[in-house]
């Protein structure tokens, strides 16, 4: 973590908490994380959920986000299943998640497409994250930098467009849900690759860009990923459906926040 950047936390539910229990949850994020001044917290509910989990944030005074998991290019029409950035931002969304492994590798999504979704968030107002990540076929074929490479340039110029406000997560797909962690050095031997890939397209947007580390993070093993200078959070899945274990992971970010802050 970089003193330069404010830490973000954010907590991918999935398919997951979309009723009345992803407002107990929501609001449980919320009592966790009322205190965490040092740290952005963000969550991200099934889209059954969004417009409820942002009206409880929001009655409760909440500086909890509310992201998308998803979204469609265009702004309305006949596209059966879909959903907008406008109609996200109706319901009370200020972040989307973006080119998830699990949507590049089970609904098709391609880099083009990630490239349209993220000049859609950023025509509607919705903060990117953008997620990145080998398989491990890809890792064991030596290809990870390749294929992040690959990612992230076919983002770069729809992230500079959103200037400092876009998020690229790093994922290794090996790592999601798993409980294969990377380790926290080769965790920020890619984000330090990232953020130079960043700084060749434009160094203000390497300073200014959170790059958060995914796969199997948990109260347990954050320390250590937090702790590196080019980690700026998290994008946490399973983790994040208990809001103790989650509040914990935004409370060791505060702490590294405020010890950077000093140092
Ligand atoms: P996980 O998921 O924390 O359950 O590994 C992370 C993610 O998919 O964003």
């Amino acid at each position: 973590m970089d003193p330069l950047r404010r830490p973000l936390i954010a907590g991918n539910w999935k398919m997951n908490a979309g009723g009345s229990d992803g407002c107990d949850l929501a609001l449980a994020v919320a009592r966790a994380a009322a205190e965490l001044d040092e740290v952005d917290v963000v969550v991200a509910p099934p889209f059954t959920a969004l417009a409820a989990v942002s009206n409880e944030l929001y009655n409760k005074k909440s500086e909890v986000g509310v992201a998308a998991q998803n979204l469609h290019w265009e702004e309305s029409g006949a596209f059966t299943g879909e959903v907008s950035a406008p109609m996200l931002r109706v319901a009370g969304a200020t972040w989307v998640i973006i080119g998830h492994s699990e949507r590049r590798q089970l609904f098709g999504e391609t880099d083009e497409m990630v490239a349209k979704k993220i000049a859609a968030a950023n025509a509607g107002g919705l903060k990117p994250i953008v997620c990145v990540g080998e398989t491990l076929a890809e890792r064991e074929a030596g290809e990870t930098l390749a294929v992040v490479a690959r990612q992230v340039k076919a983002a770069v110029i729809e992230l500079g467009r959103a200037g400092g406000e876009g998020v690229v997560a790093y994922e290794p797909v090996w790592a999601i849900g798993t409980g294969k962690v990377a380790s926290p050095e080769d965790a920020q031997e890619i984000h330090a690759a990232i953020r130079k890939l960043l700084a060749e397209a434009d160094a203000e947007l390497a300073v200014t860009t959170r790059l958060l580390y995914g796969g199997s993070v948990k109260a347990n093993n954050a320390e250590g990923l937090l702790a590196q200078l080019d980690i700026d959070g998290a994008l946490v899945g399973g983790a994040a459906l208990d809001a103790d274990g989650f509040g914990k992971i935004a409370e060791i970010a505060a702490k590294l926040a405020r010890q950077g802050k000093t140092e």
